[in-house]
């Protein structure tokens, strides 16, 4: 595996593990075009590449990601199956290999739903949560609508999806959307670590456990992404998502009470 570099993806490769650091400091590490497509080359690669065993996902010491990049939602919104967003959601879900992510300070939207397709979360004590998809008039993605319900039960789910407040990490591991909390600076060594200890695992039975683990809602995930990502794209054009993203933008609270 080369090791390359995308503007704010670093990719790096050792010990049999492929770590993606997303880094973008000053958005917040907000994930934009070049950047999903740079995450989902990366899976794609790291899936028939023999030599990586393990993905490893992190962002800065302080910010996992803020989620999708609110001003390419206006400018260059995800118009169908194939744009960028929707490819790095297949990779995500459906790579062979095992995924360890490390999370710090922010995890906001698809930064929370990509956790669900991973098998090990580590997050710092002082980390925090949000699927703020409904607050921006937007609907959940990356099938969480099937796997937030399957982990955690339809209200818990629902409490997490429908306010859309911001929670704790102490929370996302009660609630089963992280493996381990750890001391902030933790994080990272620990996720290491893990992937380390997975890298030394017979890797056909690693991979032949993991999609077991997953066979029984496989296909159902797949259709749900996509329906999920159909009508994500439909309601970045509704009055409601127009309103919520000019209010970020003017750095304004929404107001969603002229509609019905
Ligand atoms: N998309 C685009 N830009 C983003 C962003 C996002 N998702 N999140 C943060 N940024 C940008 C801000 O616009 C700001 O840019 P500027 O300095 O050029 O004005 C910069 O990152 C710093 O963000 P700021 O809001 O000042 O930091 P904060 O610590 O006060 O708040 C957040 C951080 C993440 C809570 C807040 O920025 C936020 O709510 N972002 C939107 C998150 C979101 O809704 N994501 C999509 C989910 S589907």
């Amino acid at each position: 595996m080369s090791m390359s570099s995308a503007q704010h993806i670093h990719s790096e490769f050792s010990d049999g593990i492929l770590t993606l650091r997303i880094n973008r400091p000053d958005k917040k590490n907000a994930l934009n075009l070049a950047m999903y497509q740079a995450l989902a080359d990366g899976l794609t690669e790291a899936d028939s590449d023999t030599e990586v065993r393990v993905i490893l996902i992190c962002g800065c010491d302080d910010c996992f990601t803020s989620g999708n990049d609110l001003a390419d939602f206006l400018t260059t919104p995800p118009t169908g199956a194939n744009s960028p967003v929707m490819q790095f959601l297949i990779a995500v879900s459906e790579t062979r290999k095992p995924i360890v992510a490390a999370v710090n300070g922010l995890a906001v939207g698809v930064g929370v739903t990509m956790l669900l397709h991973c098998e090990l979360v580590y997050a710092g004590s002082s980390a925090t949560f949000q699927m703020p998809f409904v607050n921006l008039g937007l609907c959940p993605e990356a099938g969480s609508t099937l796997l937030l319900p399957r982990i955690m039960g339809h209200q818990r789910a629902a409490e997490l999806l429908l306010l859309g407040e911001v929670f704790s990490s102490d929370k996302a591991c009660a609630v089963g959307i992280v493996t381990a909390v750890c001391p902030d600076g933790d994080v990272l060594p620990t996720a290491r670590n893990s992937a380390l200890q997975l890298a030394a695992q017979p890797a056909a039975a690693v991979r032949l456990a993991k999609s077991l683990l997953k066979r029984d809602y496989a296909a159902e995930l797949r259709e749900t992404i996509t329906e999920e990502g159909a009508q994500f794209m439909a309601r970045l054009k509704s009055p409601e998502a127009a309103e919520a993203l000019q209010a970020f933008m003017e750095r304004r609270k929404p107001d969603f009470t002229k509609f019905d």
